[in-house]
Order: structure tokens, then C-alpha cells, then sequence
């Protein structure tokens, strides 16, 4: 099963994740140790939750010291009885036969009894109440729920070992609610683990807004009982280690342009590359020109991989709406110039700000739109010039030659050009990445505002923080390794500011404000620096503060 759940062609080109790997083995050493944890890990569609859990499972899988068990809520989420069929045969199946073999011999109760009979006492037993709700003219809905949540930590004990479920997909649970007798799925949920020792869990999912709801609101079942873990794109290094594992050798300037469009994103760098081996194959000279070319097909083209994604996430994200029409406008809208504010896009549209606000929250929350700064835009610019042109029925059904293509790589390119807002996103990506080097160093003051010199923290974990309100939000937030000669916050957070102007003294206040809350220390990054104001206020605060310059230096020093 290991080998048809992930066969060795995918597992070669597995790269990166370094951080997510080293996080999922510490949560096996604490659950060896007696400690099971429970993770929550998000990220955009494509970016590569699935493939970081099936890689941590064949590392368990080597190890032997754990029972990995995976299984796909989009798969087994129907009705509850087929949903605590499911559950409980898998997680028997890749307990007992490690996840290989016929998986089908378990996934109904029936036989489910015959394929564990004789093997495990904890296993019949819960097959045989399994059998006999479901043998009633009408099975009590929640018992069954709780049959199949409670069933791993049985069987972890009586087998005398640790087990961590996979749960990929994990939102499409909400689907179990829609049964009345259920209603809150998650509450049965929550209500099994708490007693559980043996098994701990790591869930994962796609729909980015609604899971940050589950486990960040503070009314969800599930509050504070997930730490959390948000998969970004590659950086720059990674991202052409991939390149260079799915073509020939190439270029510099052509690993920078897959970089360009791709930014990042490992499914994209994926297509682009096949494509370009295609094009080299049929004899193409491969350069920055082909790179365009070959972006240009993919996106526009109906038989590219990135078309059909792009195609796929927008009639899925849509077409469950109401206001179908106006949310495709204000889609188009969105994609054809740079973010907007609400009252602007409300003024293009001839709508109320009242009743665009509405559609706004929506696409936020199918993760198709994001707002930050009061400034709404596309979270994914591949998409976003996919929305451009198909929107304006720029799509191509014959194969495109070079030719047909030329005309688009000028507009391509200004497309491009990074937004205010993208450009600081990577760059809240880029500190976090620094921050996670943090560990003692001695540096000079003056790179955070400060006279003399400035130890460094040791940073164990770096994550963006927003709240699911979207009240307070910071672009990283750091938990320190408690340290006992030198008392103090336990964490730093973060705030940058990648805009045309220098900082002021009311987002000084502001971050002020957070940290005191959070009994943290406050670092805030402004592109252009800080007004007079704000430098006296830093100091009265104890803000620290760095320019763009004061990052490059700081960054230097930590390479
Ligand atoms: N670490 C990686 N190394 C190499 N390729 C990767 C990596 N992560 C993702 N990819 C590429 O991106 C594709 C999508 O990844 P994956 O299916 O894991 O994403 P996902 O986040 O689970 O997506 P979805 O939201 O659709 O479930 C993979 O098939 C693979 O081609
Ligand atoms: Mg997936």
C-alpha cells in the first residue's frame, strides 16, 4: 500500500519542508514520550499538505515506531454510517496489516468482522456494536460517531502501541452535520480525544479561512486544542532544487523566471517544468523567451495542467454561490488592475459598499480573495491572470504555436509585476524564515534602533498570526526557548510594513498595544524607514525597530 499510497517517482522529487518534518518528529517524540500533541496544518490548494503527510508516513512507515494512519475526509465523509465504517476500517487496516494489501476487505462492518476476527479483541468488539447499531431499523447517529472516534486509542492499547491519524481534508467533517442527529460533529470529536494517550493527531486541509475557524475562534469546538502549522510556497533555493529535479540543466535566467510566475508554488514550478521538458524534447532552445511561452500555454491553453487547476478551483469556489454574477465581476474586476479598497471596487461596480462588503466576505472566505490593510486583492497571482483572461474568453483549444503567443508576453510581464501587497507577503515570509536562524547571536544594536549590542533569542517556532475576526493580525510571531539567565518575554511578534512611506507613530502604538497583550516583545520592519516620531516612541516603548537596509544587514550577519 506504502508504495501505491506514495510510489517512489513522487517521493524522488519530494523537496524541502525541512521545518514541517523536523515539527511532525518532534510531535512523535513527545508521543513516545507519553505526550501526545495534536497539529493543525493549512495552506493554500496545491501547496502541498497531502505530499508533506505522505512523506512524514513513509519516514514512520522506515521507522516502525509509530502506526501511521491516513485517511481523506473528502473521501469518507458522507452519511454516519458509512463515515464510521470507514473510520474504523481504516484505522484497523493500517494498523494491523501496516497499511498494505486490499484495503476493501475493511471498509464495511461485515467485513470488517471477518478480515479481524480471531486477530484483535478490540477490533470485534467494536465491529460487532458497529454491526449491531447499524442493524437497527434506525442506528443512533452519534453513537456510531463516537464508536469510530473512540476505536484508535482502544486499539493503540491493546496492540501496546502509539498511533497518529492523518486526517487530510479535515473540514469536509462539517458534511456530518447536516445530519440532525449529529449536528456538531466536531463535539464528538473533541469529547473522545480528550481521554486518548496513545494516539495523537495531525489534520490538514485546503479550505485555509474555514480551518483557521475551526481551530482559532473561540467559540469552535476545537479551540486551543491544535497547535497550528501554515505551509507557504518554496523560497528561492527550494524552489530550484525542484526545478532542477524535473528537467535538464538550465540556465540561470531560467530558473529566475520559473521563479517569477511560479512564485514558489511547487505545483506550478511542477507544470512549468514538465512543459519545458516537452518543448525542449520536440527541439526547442530553452531560455526566459521559452519560460514565457511555455507559462503562457499552460494557463491559457485547455490542455495544460495549470489551466485545468485554475478552471477546476474557480467553478468549484463558485459554484456553490448565490450572486454567481456579481461575484464573477468583482472577480474580473479584482484581476485586470491592482487591489482596491472596498469603496473603490464598490464605485467601479455601481453597488453599495454595504452590499459589496457582503460578496467580499464571501470570496474571502473560498479563499479566492484576502484583504489585508483594508486593501482586497487575489491571494494567488497565477490564478488571478488565469481570471483576467478567461473572464474575457482568452482561452485557447488548438495548441498554440510560439507564434500566437507573442502578442501576450508584453501584457504577461506587466501582469507580473509584483503588487505593493505581494511584495509584502514575501518579504513576511522572508522574516520568518529569518527569525527561525535566531539563536544567540550577538549583533549590533543599531540594526533594531537600539545603542551597544543586542543578543538574539534562541526562536524554536515562527508562524503569521491573524485572528479569525481579522481584528488583530501579525505578520510573524515567534515563541522563544525559554531562557534562565535572561528573564523576559517568552515570544517576539512582528509587524512589517512594505509600503511607500515611512512608519508612524500610530503603528508603533498599535503593535505596542499586541505585544502587551501577548506579553511579547515588539519588532516592527517599515520598507522606508520611521518618521522622528515613531523613533522617540520606540524607545519610550521598547519597540524595536529596523529599516529594509537594517533586514539586508541582519540577514547578512546570519547567513
Ligand atoms: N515538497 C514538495 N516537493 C515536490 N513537489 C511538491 C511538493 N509539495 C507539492 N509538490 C507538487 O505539488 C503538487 C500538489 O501537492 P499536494 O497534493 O500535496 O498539495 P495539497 O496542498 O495537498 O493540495 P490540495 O489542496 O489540492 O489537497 C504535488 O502533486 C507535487 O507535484
Ligand atoms: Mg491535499
Amino acid at each position: 500500500m506504502i508504495r501505491n499510497f506514495y510510489p517512489p517517482y513522487l517521493r524522488q522529487l519530494f523537496t524541502n519542508r525541512r521545518r514541517e518534518l523536523d515539527f511532525l518528529q518532534s510531535l512523535v517524540d513527545d508521543l513516545l514520550a507519553g505526550r501526545p500533541r495534536r497539529l493543525a496544518v493549512w495552506g493554500l490548494r496545491r501547496v502541498g499538505k497531502t505530499l508533506v503527510l505522505q512523506e512524514e508516513i513513509a519516514r514512520l512507515h522506515h521507522q516502525g515506531l509509530v502506526f501511521p494512519v491516513y485517511m481523506d475526509f473528502e473521501d469518507i465523509c458522507t452519511s454516519p454510517e458509512l463515515f464510521a465504517q470507514r473510520y474504523i476500517g481504516l484505522v484497523t487496516f493500517w494498523t494491523l496489516d501496516d497499511g498494505q494489501g486490499e484495503v476493501d476487505a475493511y471498509l464495511t462492518v461485515e467485513r470488517l468482522l471477518e478480515a479481524t476476527a480471531g486477530r484483535s479483541a478490540a477490533a470485534s468488539q467494536t465491529a460487532g456494536s458497529l454491526l449491531r447499531e447499524l442493524s437497527r431499523a434506525k442506528p443512533d447517529q452519534a453513537l456510531l460517531l463516537k464508536l469510530a472516534f473512540e476505536y484508535p486509542e482502544k486499539l493503540a492499547q491493546e496492540v501496546n502501541r502509539k498511533m497518529i491519524l492523518f486526517l487530510d481534508e479535515f473540514t469536509e467533517i462539517g458534511t456530518l452535520g447536516h445530519y440532525p442527529q449529529v449536528r456538531e460533529p466536531l463535539k464528538h470529536f473533541r469529547a473522545a480525544l480528550a481521554s486518548q494517550t496513545h494516539v495523537a493527531y495531525v489534520v490538514a486541509g485546503s479550505a485555509m479561512t474555514a480551518m483557521m475557524k475551526l481551530f482559532q475562534s473561540s467559540d469552535a469546538p476545537l479551540f486551543l486544542q491544535f497547535e497550528t502549522l501554515s505551509l507557504e510556497p518554496f523560497g528561492r533555493q527550494d524552489a530550484e532544487v525542484l526545478m532542477r529535479k524535473l528537467g535538464s540543466e538550465h540556465a540561470p535566467e531560467v530558473y529566475a523566471e520559473v521563479y517569477r510566475y511560479t512564485a514558489g508554488f511547487p505545483f506550478y514550478i511542477t507544470a512549468l517544468m514538465q512543459r519545458l521538458d516537452r518543448l525542449q524534447q520536440s527541439g526547442e532552445e530553452i531560455n526566459a523567451e521559452t519560460v514565457r511561452y511555455a507559462f503562457l500555454l499552460e494557463t491559457l491553453w485547455r490542455g495544460g495542467q495549470i489551466y485545468n487547476y485554475c478552471r477546476y478551483v474557480y467553478d468549484l469556489s463558485l459554484q456553490r454561490a448565490r450572486g454567481y454574477g456579481m461575484l464573477k465581476a468583482i472577480l474580473q474586476f479584482l484581476a485586470d488592475e491592482q487591489g482596491f479598497t472596498l469603496t473603490e471596487i464598490a464605485r467601479a461596480l455601481r453597488k453599495t459598499p454595504s452590499a459589496v462588503r457582503d460578496y467580499l466576505r464571501w470570496l474571502s472566505e473560498v479563499d479566492l480573495v484576502e484583504e489585508r490593510d483594508h486593501i482586497y486583492q487575489f491571494r494567488d497571482a497565477v490564478l488571478r491572470f488565469w481570471v483576467a483572461y478567461a473572464s474575457k474568453g482568452i482561452e485557447m483549444d488548438a495548441f498554440p504555436r510560439r507564434e500566437d503567443l507573442a502578442g501576450l508576453v508584453a501584457d504577461l510581464e506587466e501582469r507580473f509585476q509584483r503588487t505593493a501587497g505581494e511584495l509584502g507577503r514575501a518579504k513576511e515570509a522572508e522574516v520568518r524564515e529569518l527569525m527561525r536562524r535566531f539563536s544567540g547571536q550577538v549583533i549590533p544594536g543599531a540594526l533594531f534602533g537600539q545603542e551597544g549590542s543586542l543578543i538574539l533569542p534562541t526562536v524554536h517556532a515562527v508562524d503569521g498570526y491573524r485572528s479569525p475576526d481579522g481584528q488583530i493580525e501579525l505578520d510573524a510571531v515567534a515563541e522563544l526557548t525559554p531562557d534562565p539567565t535572561r528573564p523576559g518575554s517568552q515570544r517576539w511578534v512582528v509587524s512589517i510594513k512594505w509600503r511607500n512611506k515611512r512608519a508612524g507613530k500610530k503603528e508603533l502604538e498599535q503593535l505596542a498595544r499586541q505585544a502587551s497583550d501577548l506579553n511579547a516583545q515588539g519588532w516592527i520592519i517599515a520598507r522606508d524607514g520611521f518618521t522622528p516620531d515613531a523613533v522617540n516612541y520606540a524607545r519610550f516603548a521598547g519597540i524595536l525597530i529596523s529599516s529594509s537596509e537594517d533586514l539586508n544587514q541582519l540577514s547578512k550577519l546570519l547567513k
